[in-house]
Formats: structure tokens, C-alpha cells, sequence
């Protein structure tokens, strides 16, 4: 029993809209009606500055990391074999908690900073090259949408190359799956020339 307590705490947390809250509190602002429309951290900076995208994205990397720091601590705690399989449960369920938050009537983001904190726990290397394949896309193009979906599809790619556990590796593919559907919409918008470049934009 006790153990599921970590794991919907770990869910309760990937539920917190980070980019929601900041930008209501301190901005006045509803991201929700700018820009994309999205609540992430592309967006904040797209609509509120470069402080506000810096936290939103500290904020839901953060909540990615807690998600699997809870999962690992529900493990510990409870002496359970393979604590490794509650890691990864924990990370999921803080990413379907941003992509699906409790208290957004179960709409969310697109699970990237989230990602980034939870794969940062589970797969360090992998992810730091994850990042500078982003960084690149993201440089070259001025397209956060498309640096983000190369970088899930590649995550899973270099998992397996690094020669992870399966239950990572699964879970790669897992979280590839949720941010590439998540980006339905950016990709359409990248295939019609209609994707919004990541700059600061006047509020319309
Ligand atoms: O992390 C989300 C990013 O990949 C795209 O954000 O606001 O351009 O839809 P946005």
C-alpha cells in the first residue's frame, strides 16, 4: 500500500502546471492564450522573458527528478527487489502528471523539462548528449518543437547503445511515444511552414 502513496505523490507533482502558475502570479498572464498555448517553458519565454521560460524550466525539470527520487525512495524504504522498476513508475507517473495534470482537468504540457529531469536520473549520459543534439537543433533552426522531438526519438536510440537495462530502455521508448504525440500539433505546424520560432513575442 505504502509504497503507491510515493507513486501518486509522484503523479500529484508532474500535476503542478509550473508554467501556469508562474505566469498567473507573477505575470498576470494565462500562457494558455499565447504563443502556442502551451504551459512549458518554450512558451513562457515566448510570452513572459527569459526569467520566467528559466524557471518554468527549472521548475518541471525539477518535478521530472522527484518523480523518479520518489520512486526510488518508495524502493528503499520499503526494502522492495528492483527499486529500479519504481524509478522509472515514479518518472512516468510525473510525466503523465505534466502531460495530464489533476488539476488541469487532465490536460498539461508536452513532457520535455519533465523528461529532461527524469532521464537526467536514469540515463546521466545519455542525456547530456540528448541535450547538445537539442541545443544544435534548436540553434540551427530557431524550432524548440523540433529539437525536442528528435531528442525523444533519439533518447530510446542511445539507451540502447549504452546498453541500458530493458525496463529503461522500454521506458525510453515509452516517453519517446508521449512527447512526440504530445507534439501533434507542432508537427503538423512544422510540415505547413507554420511553427512558431522560439522569440520573444508581443501579447496579443
Ligand atoms: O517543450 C515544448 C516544446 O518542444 C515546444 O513548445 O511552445 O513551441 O509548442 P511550443
Amino acid at each position: 500500500m505504502y509504497p503507491f502513496v510515493f507513486l501518486f505523490a509522484a503523479y500529484l507533482i508532474g500535476s503542478v502546471p509550473s508554467g501556469l502558475i508562474i505566469g498567473r502570479v507573477f505575470y498576470r498572464t494565462d500562457l494558455r492564450e499565447y504563443g502556442s498555448k502551451n504551459i512549458g517553458a518554450t512558451n513562457a519565454y515566448r510570452v513572459l522573458g527569459a526569467f520566467a521560460g528559466l524557471v518554468v524550466l527549472l521548475m518541471d525539470t525539477g518535478k521530472g527528478l522527484a518523480g523518479v527520487w520518489l520512486g526510488q525512495t518508495a524502493g528503499h524504504l520499503f526494502s522492495l527487489h528492483d527499486t529500479i522498476y519504481f524509478m522509472i513508475l515514479g518518472g512516468l507517473l510525473a510525466l503523465v502528471g505534466h502531460s495530464a495534470s489533476i488539476f488541469l482537468k487532465f490536460k498539461g504540457g508536452k513532457g520535455v523539462a519533465t523528461g529532461l529531469g527524469i532521464m537526467l536520473y536514469l540515463a546521466p549520459w545519455e542525456t547530456l548528449i540528448v541535450f547538445a543534439v537539442w541545443c544544435a537543433v534548436v540553434a540551427a533552426t530557431r524550432f524548440v518543437s523540433l529539437g525536442s522531438v528528435v531528442a525523444a526519438v533519439l533518447m530510446p536510440i542511445l539507451m540502447w547503445v549504452f546498453d541500458e537495462p530493458t525496463a529503461v530502455l522500454i521506458f525510453g521508448i515509452t516517453a519517446a511515444v508521449i512527447v512526440v504525440i504530445r507534439h501533434k500539433d507542432n508537427i503538423i505546424r512544422l510540415l505547413h511552414g507554420k511553427e512558431l520560432k522560439v522569440k520573444r513575442l508581443e501579447k496579443k
